[in-house]
């Protein structure tokens, strides 16, 4: 329900306003004077504040600045009896939506306010739209024909419509993110928003102000009164990415909002109740986590209450066939280039392939094979040609190097990653080597140099 804030010295304006928005359903909360309603804008956020112009002490101008500074998303609305065109440029050009003159209609102040909420929800929509549209694989279909899959597939369709919390466990790259999404998009939520956080990107307090909101000034550099995404995700899903990877601090946050489907923001004092499914990942051995005390136990029974677990690639390498379809075809028609035909001998050692970053790896092989396949057939040495080299920088985030007693080839590594690098700029920069010198802050001279070094030949200049 939105909440408004109703701000007029004049008792029976602030009455008659107050009742007719309440009937109209939305939730109103008014204040007497400038001053009063400062203090509440700055303790709670309203998704409406109308204001008289005209107050004594602090007028309405004052008041749409502090609603400014304190939420930028709120839509404030002025009254004013004295339509001097001045006072109302003065308002939106600070910002105000619109603004009313004394006397006004009911129906008139009712059609504006439901205006202005839609315009708002359609920003946040579109905010929303924007962050899913930039995590490239949001609508990607999972592919899968084995047991395990196919199991998989099974759950996610079982637990569309219930409120349970998921757990998905899995090595990296095997599709944690995939199949939260799918969960979500076959769920009856799926017209709310689905909202995905990396529990482990960002630090402990950022992280709690990321997932909560927190209010202004409740610590240097909280500016002004923010949602959290847990307030964004009302209606939807959530995806706690990396949950292994919580403080123990966050991990009682995450309990008390499963518990009591409510939570404060950082330096609030008010409870926020939501509607959001819980849809959680991991990388890590929870159980073993929970055994060396790392990891609530009763944070690890309210995630799992739906466990999936995704096999990694190797232990279903009856998919592989299927993957290397899916992605041939995905990335053929990305790059225009007709569908490549992969040879019995190539499909072979693929299927003998370890696959340490999962399906991630075998998608990243699959792009390169089409963006350097020239004949439109793949044979097993461009394949092997590909395996063979050492891991990319983006698996390594993931997997850490390690040094063992048999040791490595650093030199033969570091210029594994160049070279992966170098080939990696000009595809982003569609080979105008200029750019994908630029990417890599690298002169002109330099990247050539290395071209030639690695015998990276075509592109333009
Ligand atoms: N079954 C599948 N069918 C099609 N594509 C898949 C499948 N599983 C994974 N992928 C693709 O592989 C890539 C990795 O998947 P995803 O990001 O979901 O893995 P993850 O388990 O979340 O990995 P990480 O732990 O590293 O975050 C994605 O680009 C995804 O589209
Ligand atoms: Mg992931």
């Amino acid at each position: 329900m939105e909440k408004i804030l109703v701000v007029d010295d004049e008792q029976s304006l602030r009455e008659v306003l107050s009742i007719m928005l309440r009937r109209a359903g939305y939730t109103v909360i008014s204040a007497t004077d400038g001053e009063d309603a400062i203090e509440l804008i700055h303790k709670e956020i309203f998704d409406l504040v109308i204001t008289d112009l005209r107050m004594p002490k602090i007028d309405g101008l004052e008041v749409l600045k502090a609603v400014k500074s304190a939420s930028p998303e709120t839509v404030v609305l002025i009254i004013t009896a004295f339509a001097t065109a001045d006072s109302a440029v003065e308002a939106m050009k600070q910002g105000a939506y619109d603004y009313l003159t004394k006397p006004f209609q009911v129906d008139e102040v009712q059609l504006i306010i439901r205006n202005a909420l839609e315009k708002r929800r359609l920003t946040t929509e579109n905010m929303l739209l924007k962050r899913e549209m930039a995590s490239q694989s949001s609508f990607a279909q999972l592919v899968g024909q084995s047991e395990a899959m196919q199991k998989v597939f099974d759950v996610v369709r079982k637990v569309a419509d219930s409120k349970s919390n998921v757990l998905i466990c899995g090595e990296s790259g095997t599709g944690k993110e995939l199949v939260a999404r799918a969960i979500h998009y076959n769920s009856a939520r799926s017209s709310h928003p689905f909202v995905a956080v990396n529990c482990s990107a960002v630090p402990e307090t950022l992280l709690e102000s990321e997932l909560f909101g927190h209010m202004k000034g409740s610590f240097t550099g909280a500016i002004c009164n923010k949602a959290g995404l847990f307030e964004i995700a009302n209606g939807g899903t959530i995806f706690l990415d990396e949950i292994g990877d919580t403080t123990p601090t966050i991990q009682v946050k995450l309990l008390r909002v499963i518990q009591e489907r409510e939570f404060r923001r950082v330096g609030g004092s008010q409870d926020i109740k939501v509607d959001v499914r819980i849809v959680a990942a991991t990388n890590k051995d929870l159980e073993k986590a929970v055994a060396d005390g790392s990891f609530r136990e009763d944070l690890y029974y309210r995630l799992d209450v739906i466990p999936i677990r995704l096999p990694p690639l190797r232990m279903r390498t009856g998919d592989i066939p299927l993957l290397v379809n899916h992605f041939l075809e995905r990335f053929s028609k990305e790059s225009g280039k007709p569908k490549p035909v992969i040879s019995s001998e190539a499909m072979h050692v693929l299927l003998g392939h370890e696959w340490r970053g999962n399906v991630r790896e075998l998608e990243n092989l699959i792009e390169r094979v089409v963006a350097f396949s020239a004949e439109g057939l793949v044979t097993d040495a461009d394949v092997r040609g590909w395996l063979h080299r050492p891991t990319t920088q983006s698996q390594q985030s993931t997997m850490p190097l390690d040094l063992t007693d048999e040791g490595l080839d650093l030199e033969g590594l570091i210029n594994g990653i160049e070279k992966d690098l170098l080939l990696k700029a000009l595809e982003r920069s569609k080979w105008v080597k200029k750019k994908a010198a630029r990417m890599l802050r690298l002169n002109t001279r330099s990247f050539r140099y290395r071209l030639e070094k690695y015998a990276i030949k075509g592109g333009r200049d």
